[in-house]
């Protein structure tokens, strides 16, 4: 058994992860929180709140993962702060907050990221980014059946690319490329059995399921009988787009786009071949459940 520390394990893919830790009944589990989280300590989980501003404050323990919402330069700061805390107490393994594709580049918000991930890759512990792709549940948002399921980690917010509820679609890019899919569900049960490898590489990738749009478009259709009306928008008209006046979420919206269309959501697992007891839900599987009666 190991002691795990989950940075905003009370938010969302956090929360997930802390679920699947607690429903292995191999590790114990706290969480980290600026708040008192009522429904963790409900569930018998040791809810530590903690000031990201003071490192002496931060007590972490064995392991770290970071599920800190990776936007913007206070959790930046943050997370800087975890890791500090962590290199102090000679963590044995420490997780950056990802739980996406490296498109750093790309999307202005996730700068912060590529800075965490540099001082984690020059911080001496041993670490791995989890890259799990495009999370599955955007399509949730909407949907006619088991809707805290489907939307898991990704509460309030709005359908990304494909809104099945309005039935519409935007294709970004090259509608034949390849790009991976995964509910953070399943996400947390594979972040829960990585827990027991013997040691990690610096990148875990995860794939519940690689498609191209072309094919959800087509499973969209035969499982839900329904036409999507699809707006192209190639890599040109995103980049045209980003030049203009346009407010910060539309241009976190068009460079998660451009980053899906640059081809960064298409990747080959490696962590699903270390835990092969984990059957990833297919989208196939997501949308008959969520978007059809029967
Ligand atoms: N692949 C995808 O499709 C996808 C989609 C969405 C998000 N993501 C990624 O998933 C990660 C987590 O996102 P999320 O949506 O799960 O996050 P979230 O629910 O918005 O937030 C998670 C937790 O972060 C903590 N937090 C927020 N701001 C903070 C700050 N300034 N300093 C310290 N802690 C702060 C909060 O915990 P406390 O209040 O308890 O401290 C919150 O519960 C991010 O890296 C994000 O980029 C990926």
């Amino acid at each position: 058994m190991v002691t795990v520390a989950v940075a905003g394990g009370g938010g969302g893919i956090g929360s997930d992860i802390v679920q699947a830790i607690l429903k292995s009944n191999k590790h114990e589990v706290i969480v980290l929180s600026r708040s008192s989280q009522p429904l963790l300590t409900k569930q018998g989980v040791d809810v530590k709140i903690v000031d990201y501003g003071s490192v002496e404050q931060l007590e972490v323990t064995l392991r770290v993962i970071s599920c800190i919402a990776a936007y913007g330069t206070n959790s930046t700061a943050a997370e800087l702060s975890l890791l500090e805390a962590a290199k102090k107490a000679h963590v044995a393994r420490f997780v950056p907050s990802e739980w996406n594709s490296p498109c750093h580049d790309v999307v202005d918000l996730y700068s912060g990221k590529g800075t965490v991930w540099k001082a984690v890759q020059s911080s001496g512990l041993e670490y791995t980014r989890f890259i799990n792709g495009l999370w599955m549940n955007v399509w949730g948002p909407g949907c006619i059946r088991d809707e805290e399921e489907a939307l898991g980690a990704y509460k309030n917010r709005p359908p990304f690319a494909i809104d099945l509820k309005a039935g519409t679609a935007i294709i970004p890019g090259d509608p034949s490329q390849k790009m991976v899919l995964t509910k953070t569900q399943d996400v947390g049960l594979f972040v829960a059995a990585a827990l027991d490898l013997p040691n990690w590489e610096p990148e875990s990738r995860i794939a519940g399921d690689t498609l191209t749009f072309t094919e959800v478009i087509q499973l969209v259709k035969r499982i839900c009988g329904k036409d999507l009306r699809i707006t192209h928008m190639s890599v040109e008209n995103l980049q045209e787009l980003l030049k203009g006046d346009i407010d910060s979420g539309e241009r976190f919206y068009y460079q998660l786009l451009l980053a899906v269309a640059l081809g960064r959501m298409g990747f080959e697992p490696t962590l699903n071949d270390l835990c092969p007891d984990i059957k990833p839900v297919s989208t196939a599987e997501y949308i008959k459940r969520h978007w059809t009666c029967d």
